[in-house]
């Protein structure tokens, strides 16, 4: 029997204003506040809405399919492992890897790098050893290394920013030598929304024999990823930036790394035999994977990775830089207001997000009241507190996109922050 999906229908001429076509597969996005006030939520980085298509295809999973993955030999169990690999064929074909066996399922990115360190970091890393990471990064891509230099003597440096809020390539070059081992950087920084070069970075790591991890959390969602054309050697995701379920991320990784790499957490699944006294190890990727995984999850996000790829990420990037160049017009005619990161004309390619800074009003002011009328922005540190504290702040406000915002969201939200603004001015 086949199916007609009416997605591929909507999205033939792939260009123009995707949320008039796609917005309507949110249901979230369509409830009004208390007050009769449309919703507007701007708070894309911190976490995706979630479109029908993958609440149904959990729903469906756990209404017909649900058993335990890999173990079975009843028809639930081949069905739930048939559609737990088929998620994971999905994301390999998603990020452009060779072969599934290359995507290792995780709780979330975070729990991806720390795979990373504790795996290939432990068993390859010595004291001297040098880790490359930039002072944007998340927490999540500076914690595990410290916790690894603490375990093996290896050195963290870091590679600061340019005055626009762009990674200073000059100050990668210094900074990189033939003691890095490892580099570690964001793709698109979730603070300044800066895209990073990997095309310059990734040669550079490679011709002092250094290996290059990439956070692409804030753009997979965003642009296309090839890790084959990019020559990447680990990358990291987060299901629940993707339009997919919490609780699942995933990292690629080259399959000689991942061969060579020893487990990371031991249990059920991971084994080939196991013996009293030791075990022998399953074969890739489920090396990597102790334990009953998140079965429902990774349908989930299988989903939403199909979703996203039938929109067409070229045209999610195209619509999304028209919206992300309304909003920087909107936020720059905001007097005292001081916008993190590249302009769009400086970097074209920069994410969908302006994280900001007001002068003489605290950002969580602005969040908090912005939300009584009904938009969701996020403020605080954004899990960079490194960054902000080279701002001399400890907290910014952050309007973040996605290919549902609209032009109209962006103007309510420009206008409502101005008054806001003036309020807090003319109060505090
Ligand atoms: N890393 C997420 C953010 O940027 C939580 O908001």
């Amino acid at each position: 029997m086949t199916t007609l999906n009416p997605l591929i229908a909507r999205s033939s001429a792939n260009s123009g204003n995707l949320s008039s076509r796609f917005r309507a597969d949110f249901p979230i996005l369509a409830q009004k506040t208390p007050d009769d006030r449309p919703l507007i939520y701007l708070d894309h980085a911190a976490t995706s809405q979630k479109p029908q298509q993958v609440i149904d295809a959990m729903q469906r999973y756990y209404s017909c399919d649900n058993a335990n993955v890999h173990r079975g030999a009843h028809q639930l169990s081949a069905r739930a492992t048939e559609s737990f690999e088929s998620a994971r064929t999905t994301a390999a074909g998603f990020v452009g890897a060779h072969s599934p066996r290359e995507i290792v399922f995780t709780r979330n990115a975070s729990e991806a790098i720390n795979l990373v360190a504790r795996s290939w970091g432990d068993s390859t890393l010595h004291e001297g050893d040098e880790v490359l990471l930039t002072v944007m990064e998340h927490h999540s891509n500076l914690v595990p290394w410290q916790l690894l230099a603490q375990r093996t003597g290896c050195v963290l440096r870091h590679v600061g920013i340019t005055d626009d809020g762009r990674l200073d390539l000059e100050d990668f070059q210094e900074k990189l030598s033939e003691r890095t081992r490892l580099v570690s950087l964001v793709h698109i920084s979730n603070t300044l929304g800066c895209c990073n070069p990997l095309e310059s970075v990734i040669p550079a790591a490679h011709a002092v024999g250094a290996l290059v991890l990439v956070d692409a959390c804030q753009s997979l969602a965003h642009q296309s990823i090839d890790v084959v054309a990019l020559e990447a050697d680990f990358l990291v995701g987060s299901s629940h930036k993707l339009c997919g379920p919490t609780g699942m991320g995933f990292l690629w990784a080259r399959e000689t790394l991942l061969e060579a790499m020893p487990p990371f957490l031991g249990g059920g699944e991971m084994i080939q035999d196991v013996f009293l006294d030791h075990s022998t190890w399953a074969v890739l990727p489920h090396k990597f994977e102790a334990g009953t995984p998140a079965i429902g999850e990774a349908v989930g996000m299988g989903a939403a990775l199909h979703y996203l790829q039938e929109i067409g990420l070229d045209a999610i990037q195209a619509w999304e830089a028209q919206l992300t160049q309304h909003l920087f017009a909107r936020l720059q005619a905001i007097d005292g207001l001081r916008i993190l990161g590249p302009t769009p004309e400086q970097q074209p390619g920069r994410g969908a997000l302006a994280t900001f800074l007001v002068e003489g009003v605290h950002a969580n002011d602005i969040a908090a009241l912005i939300d009584a009328s009904g938009i969701c922005i996020r403020s605080g540190h954004h899990c960079c507190q490194p960054l902000h504290r080279l701002y001399g702040v400890s907290a910014s406000a952050r309007a973040s996109l996605s290919f549902t915002s609209t032009m109209e969201e962006i103007d309510a939200f420009a206008e409502e922050l101005s008054s806001t603004v003036s309020f807090l001015r003319e109060h505090s």
